[in-house]
């Protein structure tokens, strides 16, 4: 099969024949359904038209310029990431440049979730443990539990926010707190001043656990109180913050992450990188990407529109929502989050997973583009309204919210 540049922008590449693509969809959603496995995309029956809003991805994927730097690497794609260009110390440089910070503040990650990662295994001990939210993005407790390092949940406030007092009270003596901001998967952010206060403080009572502040949805925030702690990072010790280049650059499948911070408090987390972890096309794609402050300006005003379109539809249905300031909502179903998943899957929406402890009547929908979010409120109508019979009774009362 030949791989021509305009079919693969225009998305017009077939790889696989139709019947493949149906002879596979069919089998993996019969095996997933006889599993009665929740939240994956296979639960859409075969034929039904899929709308992913379930991984906080950017709908519409990066900008032309970034896929024409994807596109151009192919000849290079023989080459380690140290010998192509441009190489991995061209992209360290280039998010160095745009924080203006030398090269040894960064450390570049096959996504963020390499970092975070690293950091638990650079960090905690069996006797330091690692401290999160209750919930919050999952990949730091679900290593720490690997490693067997003691894990401190602490449940969000009632606002949805990660609650910060325990979290100070948990941190001494701890190994790492992940502060994640925005916080995955209630999309609530803390302000400049409470997360520079809870670092100030954790910092007297316990100064050496390791504050690692994950900031994958920043590009998203609109809330005026909110502040990067880059420069908070990059002013004390035993504090670092992550990015992606996962959700408004629009790179989720090219695993793009990063840290930045002191250069004493990169250095464990350097040691753990895995060499080469980003590729010859990721390191093109990021190099691009951060080439377009304009396009991503203009993603975060899609998003706000469109999240505010998605807010007040859900709202009309009695469906209250965390302040969100992500690409993703948290909303209050009133029902499990399995039984909402399943009865949205079957008319080919595919929302977030479990986050317990409020799996029982929280779900996360992540933000698609406005025509998938009108289709999407459609069909949350339809899953959380009762239906009327022809007697006037009404179907499915006690789950109507
Ligand atoms: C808070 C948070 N951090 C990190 C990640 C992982 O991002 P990456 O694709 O860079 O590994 C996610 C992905 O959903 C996330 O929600």
């Amino acid at each position: 099969m030949s791989l021509s540049r305009r079919g693969f922008l225009t998305g017009r590449v077939v790889p696989f024949s139709g019947a493949f693509i149906a002879a596979r969809g069919m089998e993996a959603y019969q095996a997933d359904a006889a599993q009665g496995r929740g939240g994956g995309r296979s639960m859409v029956p075969p034929g039904v038209t899929e709308i992913r809003i379930s991984s906080n991805e950017n709908p519409l994927g990066p900008g032309k310029a970034v896929l024409d730097a994807i596109l151009g690497k192919f000849p290079e794609a023989g080459r380690y990431p140290f010998n192509s260009t441009p190489n991995e110390s061209a992209l360290t440089s280039a998010i160095a440049a745009k924080f203006k910070v030398k090269p040894e503040n960064i450390v570049l990650g096959g996504g963020s979730q390499e970092i975070l990662k690293n950091a638990v295994r650079a960090f905690t001990t069996p006797t330091r443990g690692l401290v999160t939210g209750a919930p919050s993005f999952e990949n730091c407790p679900g290593i720490a539990k690997k490693l067997g390092h003691p894990i401190a949940e602490i449940k969000v406030d009632s606002a949805f926010r990660l609650d910060l007092e325990p979290m100070i009270s948990a941190a001494k003596g701890a190994g790492l707190v992940f502060f994640n901001n925005p916080n995955n998967p209630t999309a609530t952010v803390h302000g400049a001043k409470a997360v520079a206060d809870f670092v100030a403080r954790v910092r007297q009572s316990s100064p050496d656990t390791v504050i690692l502040i994950d900031e994958a949805y920043h590009d998203y925030v609109t809330d005026p109180s909110y502040q990067s702690a880059v420069p908070l990072a990059l002013e004390t010790p035993n504090v670092f913050v992550t990015r992606t280049f996962s959700k408004a650059y629009g790179m989720a499948g090219m695993r793009v992450g990063y840290a930045i911070g002191r250069a004493e408090t990169m250095k464990p987390l350097e040691k753990l990188k895995m060499p080469y972890n980003v590729s010859v096309f990721g390191i093109a794609a990021a190099i691009a990407a951060l080439g377009g402050a304009k396009h991503i300006d203009a993603e975060r005003e899609r998003n706000t529109k469109v999240r505010a379109y998605t807010i007040k539809a859900l709202d009309e249905l009695g469906c209250k929502t965390a302040e969100s300031q992500g690409n993703f909502l948290f909303a209050d179903a009133g029902k499990p989050a399995k039984d909402f998943r399943e009865a949205c899957a079957k008319q080919g929406i595919v929302v977030g997973r479990d986050f317990p402890p409020f799996e029982k009547t929280h779900v996360r929908i992540s933000i698609g583009t406005m025509e998938e979010m009108q289709k999407a409120t459609a069909v949350f109508r339809s899953v959380l309204r009762p239906i009327s019979t022809s007697t006037g009774a009404r179907l499915g009362e006690e789950s109507w919210r």
